[in-house]
């Protein structure tokens, strides 16, 4: 049986290499104990410089005599290491790997002999290598540095699986089956017999000896399974396929296993669709970076990114921009029935011939480790906005498709009417400006009929601050909400996958000067704007109504809060002001009609309230009330229409100027009105599933929330993240609040990042790891002003399995 080990602990790091660290490569002066994923630096949040990591240093651990195996395979498995590695054992030269986002392997055997230990020491460059894609010209992201995915000591048999790749097939969507390709390594004995496997839920539903020509072939084709369950969105049912080769007498010599889904995937020029079922396509793309630590961040983090795109925001696919994400990134995604776009790495140029070659290796390097997984519905084989380079990408399609024909291409563009060599014209439409179209028609772009998709749109075209004012991040809303209902109202276009899930860090080329592109629906804490709603409103799953507006009249001009935007998918709101019900207002009656779940506007406040407490008639407290609104929406600036029917009503009441400004004052400004509070009650199905309530309050409330309470260290350091926000007794964060927390631990836990920071938007996260060790952690958070939270965390261990 093969042995896999994690090889994530006991490293040991220094930050400037230099040619004696491989020479006495047992001496570990100079070197700090770490442990993976690691960043060769701990960067500020902003305003750093971003040569700070692009240093070469230099990474050690000493593998055991005692945990090689003689007469085997023994080998090292690096997820991710940026930006180019070069191995070696006992001061020889072992291995090199160019480019950060692929995984790659080191053969150990060589220097295995039974009573030596190795020590592996991996010289890591970090710098922007031109010759290494993306490198060659500026990039709008960081890509950080260091061993910043997790490794694997592996001892295999000599004659072992090098992989797997199963295809799930069917005509009908009922019935399913599998053609499982593989690779052995090493010399199969006739004495061999190699047995398919499937299982679900552990338990073996399916399973086959292979045939003499299936053997030699490489390739077997199970026979119609019945009874499958599908993966779906809803539903991502998952199995397992086991490959295993064995002696006749039934010892197992090697097994590979990997999840998998049953479902197919295609893209027509009139959509996308899963399993048959045409299906909308709404997502984001990913960045895979955190705040201080860069990439460097263990399997919780990564499944939380996946759920948060999943549950908190709804989304049904997500873009890895701009290359393959952490394995368990999809992993998580496989298993709660999240779409991925994954691509190579790249941004917007192209290198030489040499380059070229390395983004053909990532071509086959991604879809080698990704190709099992359910969730992956498309590659992405071009250079994000990459001009034409005809013979380079018919290469990159023919590669793809010559490894996986079982998906279709894409290669993301800037431009209409490009040579496409892929199936799907995947383009950045950022068309888009608050006033005009929100995205270009799909035939426009791509000049012919053919499946067509969005893969980003808003992004720098709006960036927005979790601490600009309410107008601005209500406008980054409409702007999504305008993309989002264009798409859904198109027959051609597939879908559209909005720029970006969440702030990033980047070079000074790009941001706003602090090193942030404000870009993200959430922050870099993946906190959300009011942007998020738009996305997270779309879907059904739970219900949800989030309203895009402080309602404090000091941050609109002139005091009029103007059209009042929620995000809900909910039926009907309720809204009612000091307890007075002022109307009911309903989806329908919004612009963006399209959308599954449209915004729901509400666009009067006053409701019969002129009527119910004032001197005028019934028909002019109509007539009030609507000059009113107007003022609203268009501030002073009434038709000589309006101008007259307003002059006879003050004639007809003898009103006073004074009096139309009191009118003014208590129906719209609310100057002067003790304690206006406002309610809005969601219902769907004539139940009242949600409320929000609004209110001028003095009264504070500091919260602080872990993500998770229960760290489970397995293959390495586990994560999680906590959340604090001040916020009023109505959950609406103090947008404007900078007040100082600080944080103090007291047990096996560490804190990413500084221990005191200001609140951002009235709100910031931090994330805290575990150190290696059980037990009870607490965890103090207090503010400037005096508020304390206290929370208590558990620690525990599954294994810590260094070699
Ligand atoms: C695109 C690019 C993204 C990001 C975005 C900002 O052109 O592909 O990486 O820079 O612009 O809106």
């Amino acid at each position: 049986m093969r042995q896999i080990k994690s090889l994530n602990n006991d490293w040991y790091f220094k930050d400037r290499f230099t040619q004696a660290d491989i020479t006495h490569y047992a001496s570990l002066e100079g070197y700090a104990s770490i442990r993976l994923p690691h960043n060769t630096v701990e960067l500020p949040l902003n305003y750093f410089d971003e040569m700070l990591y692009q240093s070469i240093s230099v990474y050690k651990t000493r593998i055991l005599a005692t945990a090689l195996m003689v007469d085997r395979v023994n080998r090292i498995h690096f997820e991710g290491v940026m930006a180019s590695a070069a191995v070696y054992v006992n001061g020889e030269t072992a291995s090199s790997h160019l480019g950060g986002y692929t995984p790659f392997t080191v053969d150990l055997t060589p220097f295995v002999d039974g009573h030596t230990d190795l020590w592996v020491v991996v010289v890591v460059d970090a710098r922007e290598q031109p010759h290494i894609p993306p490198f060659g010209f500026v990039v709008d992201y960081l890509t950080y540095g260091g061993i910043y995915r997790e490794v694997q000591l592996e001892c295999l048999n000599p004659t072992h699986i090098q992989w797997f790749k199963a295809e799930t097939h069917t005509e009908d969507h009922l019935h399913f089956h599998l053609d499982v390709l593989f690779q052995i390594k090493g010399s199969l004995l006739n004495a061999h017999v190699i047995e398919v496997e499937i299982l679900e839920n552990n338990r073996s539903i399916y399973r086959r000896y292979l045939t003499d020509d299936e053997r030699i072939k490489q390739r077997v084709t199970t026979e119609k399974l019945s009874g499958i369950q599908k993966w779906t969105l809803e539903r991502p049912h998952l199995y397992t396929l086991s490959l295993s080769i064995k002696t006749v007498d039934g010892v197992c010599i090697d097994k590979l296993q990997h999840p998998i889904g049953f479902r197919t995937v295609a893209f027509k020029s009139d959509g996308f669709y899963l399993n048959g079922i045409k299906i909308k396509l709404r997502g984001l793309n990913r960045h895979q970076s955190y705040p201080y630590v860069g990439y460097a961040m263990p399997k919780s983090a990564q499944y939380q990114d996946a759920e948060l795109l999943k549950n908190t925001l709804g989304v049904n696919v997500v873009r890895s921009s701009h290359y393959p994400p952490s394995r368990h990134f999809l992993d998580r995604c496989d298993q709660i029935g999240l779409l991925v776009f994954n691509e190579i790495p790249g941004w917007q140029h192209i290198g030489d011939s040499a380059w070229q070659d390395i983004a053909l290796k990532n071509v086959e390097e991604m879809i080698l480790r990704d190709w099992n997984h359910p969730s992956v519905v498309i590659w992405g084989v071009r250079i994000n906005e990459s001009p034409d380079s005809d013979l380079f990408y018919k290469k990159t399609n023919q590669l793809a498709k010559q490894l996986d024909a079982t998906r279709p291409t894409g290669g993301v563009r800037n431009f209409a009417g490009s040579h496409v060599f892929e199936d799907v014209y995947t383009y950045n439409d950022f068309v888009h400006r608050g006033d005009n179209i929100a995205l270009e028609p799909a035939e426009k772009i791509a000049k012919q009929k053919m499946p067509y998709l969005v893969t980003e749109h808003n992004g720098h075209m709006f960036p927005t601050k979790s601490f600009d004012v309410d107008q601005k991040r209500l406008e980054h809303a409409l702007r999504h909400t305008r993309v989002l209902n264009t798409m859904y109202a198109s027959e051609t276009i597939s879908g559209a996958i909005g720029w970006c899930m969440f702030d990033y860090n980047t070079h000074k080329e790009f941001g706003s000067g602090d090193k942030i592109c404000y870009h993200g629906v959430m922050d870099m804490f993946r906190i959300p704007k009011y942007a998020s709603a738009v996305y997270a409103s779309q879907s059904d799953d739970k219900p949800y109504m989030s309203l895009a507006s402080s309602m404090y009249i000091g941050d609109y001009n002139a005091s009029e809060l103007g059209k009042l935007y929620l995000f809900t998918n909910c039926d009907a709101v309720d809204v009612y002001k000091n307890d007075h019900l002022i109307k009911r207002f309903y989806p329908e009656d919004s612009l963006f009609n399209a959308l599954p779940h449209p915004p729901i506007v509400i666009d009067d406040l006053i409701g019969d309230q002129i009527k119910a407490h004032e001197r005028f008639s019934d028909k002019d407290a109509d007539v009030v009330k609507m000059l009113l609104l107007k003022i609203v929406e268009h501030g002073n600036h009434l038709s000589l229409f309006d101008k007259v029917k307003l002059g006879y009503l003050f004639l007809k009441y003898k009103m006073s100027y004074e009096d139309g400004a009191a009118l003014y004052g208590k129906y719209i400004a609310n100057w002067g009105q003790k304690s206006t509070h406002y309610r809005f009650v969601g219902y769907q199905k004539e139940s009242a599933v949600c409320e929000i309530t609004r209110s001028t309050e003095s009264a504070f409330i500091l919260t602080a929330k872990a993500d998770q309470k229960v760290l489970v260290e397995s293959e390495t350091y586990d994560v999680t993240r906590i959340v604090v926000i001040h916020e009023d007794v109505n959950h609406q964060p103090l947008y404007y609040d900078q007040s100082i927390i600080r944080v103090q631990l007291d047990g096996p836990l560490e804190i990413i990042g500084p221990s005191s920071f200001a609140l951002i938007g009235g709100v910031r996260a931090f994330w805290v790891k575990t150190t290696g060790t059980a037990g009870s952690a607490h965890i103090n958070i207090t503010s400037d002003r005096g508020q304390t939270i206290h929370l208590h965390l558990e620690i525990k261990m599954t294994e810590k399995n260094n070699a």
